[in-house]
């Protein structure tokens, strides 16, 4: 089976790593079904090199085929695992620096597309939610075997959601659980007489997806070893989806293009922080009208761009 993917901000993205006639060494981060990728490796220079990873197999095996039509493929180089561990992949292929990273964070559509994932409330599955079908967490695991706390804790911290406890105690008087839409049916009713634009399982599907993943512990230690891993003049840009993510990413690059991080700036500086990046844009860049209209996912996405200071080291 094969699925289709429209790669969001493209354009703006390419041109704020610097692909074009680039020779260096680039990462996508997040290789999905290589749409990003394949037009990274097209602008690149005839030396250019481009490491792609993706926890997903199956997702890595169909951007593989695609790339491979390419001209240049022979530059291109598949890697299955998780952006966390960034320093080792780099470290397997024998690379110390790079000269651009992306990130296009959220979920691949190939992922709502097929029902046996179970990513989608609409889509009767088993409970599983995994990207990485190798790790050990489902969503089966968390909905049924977390304690209240911590499940109250996944669906408030990562869905956002206010109604959190009636839902966590929901779903723990309905236990067992064992597909989707059972689990968005008990969300319903949880919330029932809540007038909400959006379904409402939305969030808490979020969260659960967001724990199963540990996509923003992934992506705040990733963004670290990128930023180790960048040469200076080297960029990084990234794509979020949601609110969670974006805020790591601002945080993050505020943080690190900035020279001191001390709490009480009125003080002298104690925390000897240096910046080590600039940012290329004070504010996320968002797609253009033309984009969203047909591609209505592309609504809410944000791109971040820096890039590392020339003759910093981290
Ligand atoms: C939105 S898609 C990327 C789409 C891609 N840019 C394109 O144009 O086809 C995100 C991809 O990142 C992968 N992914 C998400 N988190 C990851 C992580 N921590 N490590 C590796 N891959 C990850 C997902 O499996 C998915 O295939």
């Amino acid at each position: 089976m094969s699925f289709e993917h429209k790669s969001v901000l493209l354009k703006e993205t390419l041109a704020l790593l610097n692909v074009d006639g680039n020779n260096g060494i680039f990462v996508d981060a997040t290789l999905g079904l290589g749409g990003h990728s394949s037009e990274i490796l097209k602008a690149l220079g005839p030396q250019g090199r481009l490491i792609g990873i993706d926890c997903d197999q199956r997702n890595l095996d169909q951007a593989t085929e695609l790339i491979k039509t390419l001209p240049g493929h022979e530059r291109f180089t598949p890697v299955k695992g998780n952006f966390r561990d960034l320093d080792t992949i780099l470290e397997g292929l024998g690379i110390k620096f790079i000269d651009g990273i992306m990130y296009d964070l959220g979920v691949s559509s190939a992922h709502f597309d097929d029902a046996q994932r179970g990513f989608s409330f609409s889509k009767e599955a088993p409970l599983d939610m995994r990207r990485d079908m190798d790790s050990p967490l489902t969503a089966a695991e968390v909905v049924n075997k977390y304690r209240a706390a911590d499940l109250e804790r996944v669906i408030r911290e990562y869905g956002e959601e206010y109604k959190y406890r009636k839902i966590a105690d929901y779903i723990i008087k309905n236990r067992p659980i064992t597909t989707t839409t059972q689990l968005a049916g008990i969300i319903a009713n949880a919330k029932h007489g809540m007038n909400e634009k959006i379904n409402p399982a939305t969030k808490v599907f979020q969260a659960i997806r967001i724990e199963v993943n540990d996509e923003l512990g992934a992506l705040k230690a990733s963004l670290a070893k990128s930023l180790k891993a960048l040469k200076p003049g080297g960029r990084m840009a990234v794509i979020a989806f949601h609110s969670l993510e974006d805020r790591i990413v601002k945080r993050f690059m505020q943080a690190e293009s900035i020279d001191c991080v001390c709490e009480n700036k009125r003080v002298e500086c104690t925390c000897g922080h240096k910046r080590s990046i600039n940012l290329l844009s004070r504010k996320a860049v968002v797609p253009q009208e033309e984009e969203t209209a047909v591609n209505p996912r592309a609504r809410s996405a944000k791109l971040r761009a820096a890039e590392k200071i020339q003759g910093e080291t981290v």
